[in-house]
């Protein structure tokens, strides 16, 4: 299964760029930039990652993307994961970043967004990976924040396809963002969003109706809601989940817990993905093996967690096509 996991191709829908700071890297760029960090080795930093809920992730989260300050920086950072792609044969990625965590402490978004898509366009030419670049805002943040941030966005709509909603669930429902996020669909920006994560089902229901998302980020708290589940399974609406985040903050206390496969077993376009794979111990192959390793899946039932990933992402109808054939060709190939 190990090898068949390693050579399936995948496509990643849910990756905070800033997630992908590796302790190494973040001690490089805080010697390159003078930035102090209170660790002094990068092992120091792994330790520290032990973490409750979700709060207590971003609170050191947060901390870290301080020693991102020049585009070079970004680029290296976005170049990082982009080999790390290349490495588990993630062939598409759908890439969040944050622009607030960067404009707030005085970074302009021309030099956040230049290195990101530096570093996208050499490996679409270099390592033939493709991608799409998704802006979120900070959601306990206000919104007057969100429309300043989608304000600074316009420049760069043809390198934004997408805007999300991340950060603390609890206490900041969608409601706190319908009218920045209709600006934004005026805008001919799609919709996506974080819910039922640590929030309740409530919030899925919510940010489907007011914010017009096309796909759910995590939203594995979907059963608690009958007619929910429902109305996923007959509209095929994407969850992103992200299993190695879930148990890393206790959403699930375990991976058998994890509700993934019995979620695609009811025929919800469920998807497996990375989150922030420095923060809570692996990559795509990483996360695709914590599932198979605790769940008896079939290589079927992989190929399709990647034929859904295909389907729900925001490539043309021919892309996915041609995506699909190579998912089914190796399947077929392979068993
Ligand atoms: N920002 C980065 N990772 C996140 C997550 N799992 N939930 C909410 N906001 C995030
Ligand atoms: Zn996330």
């Amino acid at each position: 299964m190990d090898s068949f996991i390693k050579n399936l191709p995948k496509v990643e829908l849910h990756l905070h760029i800033e997630g992908t700071l590796e302790p190494e890297l973040m001690f490089q760029l805080a010697k390159r930039n003078n930035v102090s960090i209170p660790f002094e080795t990068p092992d120091q930093v792994r330790d520290a990652y032990q973490f409750h809920n979700l709060q207590s992730f971003l609170d050191i989260y947060y901390q870290g993307a301080n020693v991102l300050i020049h585009e070079q920086d970004f680029y290296d950072l976005t170049w990082a994961y982009l080999l790390k792609c290349q490495q588990d044969n993630v062939v598409h990625t759908e890439i969040f970043f944050d622009p607030q965590t960067h404009t707030e402490r005085g970074i302009a978004f021309e030099v956040i967004v230049g290195g990101i898509t530096r570093a996208l366009n050499q490996a679409e030419q270099e390592l033939g990976i493709s991608s799409q670049l998704i802006m979120c805002f900070l959601r306990h943040l206000d919104e007057d924040s969100a429309f300043e941030t989608l304000k600074q966005a316009l420049p760069y709509k043809d390198k934004i396809i997408a805007v999300g909603l991340d950060s603390s669930e609890q206490g900041n429902p969608p409601e706190k963002f319908k009218h920045v996020f209709q600006e934004a669909i005026n805008q001919g920006f799609l919709t996506v969003a974080h819910a039922g994560e640590e929030g309740p089902a409530q919030n899925i229901i919510d940010a489907l109706s007011l914010l017009g998302i096309t796909r759910i980020d995590h939203g594995v708290r979907c059963v608690e809601d009958e007619d929910l589940m429902e109305q996923l399974i007959a509209k095929r609406t994407p969850l992103t989940v992200c299993p190695l985040s879930n148990t890393k903050l206790k959403v699930f206390e375990t991976m058998q817990e994890h509700n993934i496969v019995e979620l695609l077993r009811k025929g919800l376009c469920v998807t497996i993905n990375s989150d922030d794979p420095a923060y809570f111990g692996g990559y795509m192959n990483d996360n695709f093996l914590a599932v198979a390793n605790a769940h008896p899946v079939t290589k079927n039932e992989l190929a399709q967690f990647s034929i859904n990933a295909i389907e729900a992402s925001f490539i043309s109808p021919h892309a996915k096509e041609d995506l699909i054939t190579q998912v089914r060709q190796y399947l077929a190939a392979n068993t």
